[in-house]
Order: C-alpha cells, then sequence, then structure tokens
C-alpha cells in the first residue's frame, strides 16, 4: 500500500502539469504563429504560453508540497525530490509541446485526438527526471503501472474535463 502511494505521488507533478494548462492557458501560442518549413504551424493555437508555464509553475508547486511533507523513496534529498517536481513538469509540458510538434508535421489538426497524447508526455517527463532518481527504485514494474494507469486516467481525466465544461472535446 506504501509502495502504491509512492508511485501515486511521484506521478502527482506529471498529471498536474498536464491537465492544468486546459484552465490556465491561452492568449500567445507558444510558437508565436510561426511555421515549421513544411508550411505548417510549429505547435498550433493548442499550446500557449501561458499554459505551458502556468503547467510547470502547477506541477512544480505540487511536487514542492509533497517535497515538504514527505521523502519520496524515488528521491535522495529532500531538494533532489523538490527540483525532481521542476523536471517532472518541464518534461511533461516538453513531451505534450513534442506531441503537437508530430501531429502538425502528420497533418493532424489542432485538437484532433492522436495516439500520443496519451502517453507521450509521461514518457519525456520520466525521461528528463531519469538524472535525479534513484535508479534502483526505478523498476520495470514501476514504468509499467506508470504506463497503464496514464493510458487509463489520461483518457478518463478528458472526459471529465469535458463534462465539466473546461474541454470542448472529451479527449
Ligand atoms: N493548453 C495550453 N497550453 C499548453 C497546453 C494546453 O493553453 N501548453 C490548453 C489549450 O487551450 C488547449 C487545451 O489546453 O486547447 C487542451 O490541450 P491539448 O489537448 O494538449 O491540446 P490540443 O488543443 O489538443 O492541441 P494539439 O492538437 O496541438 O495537441
Ligand atoms: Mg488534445
Amino acid at each position: 500500500m506504501d509502495q502504491l502511494l509512492d508511485l501515486l505521488l511521484f506521478l502527482l507533478p506529471i498529471y498536474i502539469a498536464n491537465s492544468s494548462p486546459v484552465v490556465l492557458g491561452g492568449g500567445t501560442p507558444l510558437d508565436l504563429g510561426m511555421n515549421f518549413f513544411d508550411g505548417k504551424r510549429l505547435f498550433g493555437e493548442g499550446k500557449t504560453i501561458r499554459g505551458f508555464i502556468g503547467g510547470v509553475l502547477a506541477g512544480t508547486l505540487a511536487g514542492g508540497l509533497c517535497a515538504l511533507v514527505y521523502q519520496s523513496p524515488f528521491f535522495m534529498t529532500e531538494p533532489t525530490q523538490f527540483f525532481a517536481g521542476f523536471m517532472l513538469s518541464v518534461g511533461t509540458l516538453c513531451g505534450d509541446a513534442f506531441g503537437s510538434f508530430i501531429k502538425r508535421r502528420l497533418g493532424v489538426g489542432s485538437g484532433r485526438q492522436f495516439l500520443l497524447d496519451t502517453i507521450l508526455f509521461l514518457l519525456v517527463a520520466l525521461a528528463f527526471v531519469f538524472p535525479f532518481a534513484s535508479i534502483s527504485l526505478f523498476d520495470p514494474l514501476d514504468l509499467l503501472f506508470f504506463i497503464l494507469l496514464t493510458l487509463i486516467l489520461h483518457p478518463l481525466m478528458n472526459i471529465l474535463a469535458n463534462r465539466a465544461g473546461l474541454k470542448r472535446v472529451p479527449w
């Protein structure tokens, strides 16, 4: 049970960073309206500067609050854990933007459904935090749990956000 809590608290900054831009975002797009070499938008209107910064701040705050009250076995020290919350959040938003970049290159429209939307942010967040995590605790079973839980939770959260009127589409 304790172990499950460790895993869920590890994921908290990622999930907060990924979901908060829906409410915090808007305004100037991250790509400043610029196109890539293919003449299509770099990221598109769905990725905004405010969403990116808001997501990083919200995720870092969530991770920071966790670090204050609880020592994660994934990180050696409290400062590392705090910093990890930041890295997980930046990784999440970079993964999210990278997903948009791929979507635009493939000609998938802004806001359209895309398989990688569900999981890419998690994989990039894990890659970003990897250098700071205690490797002994980062075992394949944990990674499998992260992936499976995210594959279930991400679509579920989007359906709820749509029902709550926060998101235009249920994905
Ligand atoms: N959002 C934002 N800034 C971000 C990420 C998200 O402002 N960096 C906001 C936008 O209002 C966006 C909404 O959250 O429309 C939902 O995010 P998401 O589903 O990730 O983006 P999409 O609109 O689907 O755009 P894309 O097709 O580029 O993924
Ligand atoms: Mg989307």
